[in-house]
């Protein structure tokens, strides 16, 4: 069963623990996040000048836009604003701040039409963020900064909770892509030849959930549920924020949700930053999720708290997967 909890007051444990059984969350703008989502408007105003961001990709050449977004993405992912208002949200939403750890918070841009699907406004086909090298206990937060409609949403493909999907994880080094991928995002402007893990059999993209919350609301799913960027054909630029975190607790005790088909090498560990002083995660802790996300032999819903690790040697991600017993049921 997938159910989304609207404003829900739940502990943050009963949430990680909710969210890794396929559970989604949706919360209403809160003063801080509302303070982030203004924030983001005022830096991508600033950046299109005049033009509205929401619709300048009807005024501009799509190389102009590009290096518009180019420049914006980065200051506003590695301004020290972003990194106090995150704590700060968490923190009104009961994250313990000396064990939660995030990692910058990325704007997303996902234009109307065909007007730019690659490279820095990469429209990403259905994926799971573990197949990014995420750890199963990763949390994705997403916010849509102006409104947003069903035409310009995030999607979620819920049945495939835990029924896999073959795919192209097995190929994804995370060092590789920080290396390379992320580096060039902006020179791919008409086709994307960056190695991306995808789909390597038919997906049924429908029946799907798309999630509609005001600006300035988040959306709060597991790394592991699969997800799209719905093409958009709303008339307008959708401007989002996500960022992830880890409980370092979840980390350290290999809880998480059960991985069905995840299969990358390399770790965003690395990435993340705690809220309370804005260090890393312990090294060892680290090093020990370089090897992978170990995949699970068959599915075990009764266990979805705790996914198992085991030596990337002994398993291979399997190819097809019984179909949840309880999948889309919203
Ligand atoms: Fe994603």
């Amino acid at each position: 069963m997938n159910t989304v909890f609207l404003d829900s007051k739940m502990s943050d444990d009963a949430r990680r623990a909710s969210l890794y059984a396929g559970q989604l969350f949706v919360f209403s703008p809160s003063q801080c996040s509302l303070e982030l989502c203004r924030f983001a408007r005022e830096m991508a105003q600033e950046a299109f000048g005049s033009l509205d961001p929401q619709s300048a990709q009807f005024s501009l050449p799509v190389e102009q836009y590009v290096a518009i977004l180019a420049d914006l993405k980065p200051r506003f992912i590695h301004h020290p604003t972003c990194k106090e208002l995150l704590s700060r949200i968490l923190g009104e939403l009961g994250c313990d701040l000396e064990k939660t750890y995030f990692d910058v918070p990325r704007m997303r841009t996902a234009t109307h039409g065909g007007y730019l699907t690659a490279g820095i406004a990469y429209a990403y086909h259905p994926h799971r963020d573990t197949w990014y090298a995420g750890p199963m206990c990763q949390i994705t937060w997403w916010m849509p900064v102006y409104d947003i409609e069903p035409e310009n949403a995030i999607a979620f493909h819920l049945r495939y909770w835990n029924h896999a999907v073959r795919n192209g994880s097995a190929e994804f080094n995370y060092g590789e892509w920080n290396g390379d991928g992320r580096r060039n995002a902006a020179q791919h402007i008409t086709v994307d030849t960056r190695k991306h893990p995808r789909p390597e059999e038919p997906v049924e993209l429908h029946p799907q959930v798309r999630l509609i919350c005001p600006p300035g609301g988040l959306i709060v799913f597991s790394g592991a549920h699969l997800h799209s960027t719905v093409p958009n054909t709303s008339g307008r630029t959708r401007f989002s924020i996500d960022f992830r975190t880890v409980h370092r607790d979840d980390a350290m005790n290999d809880r998480g949700a059960l991985n069905v088909d995840s299969a990358c090498t390399g770790t965003a560990m690395g990435d993340y930053l705690r809220c309370s002083d804005l260090t890393h995660l312990p090294p060892e802790l680290i090093d020990r999720y370089e090897a992978g996300n170990a995949v699970c032999l068959e599915p075990e819903p009764r266990r979805s708290v705790g996914a198992r690790r085991r030596s990337r040697s002994s398993v291979r991600p399997r190819a097809g997967g019984k179909r949840s017993s309880a999948s889309a049921s919203i």
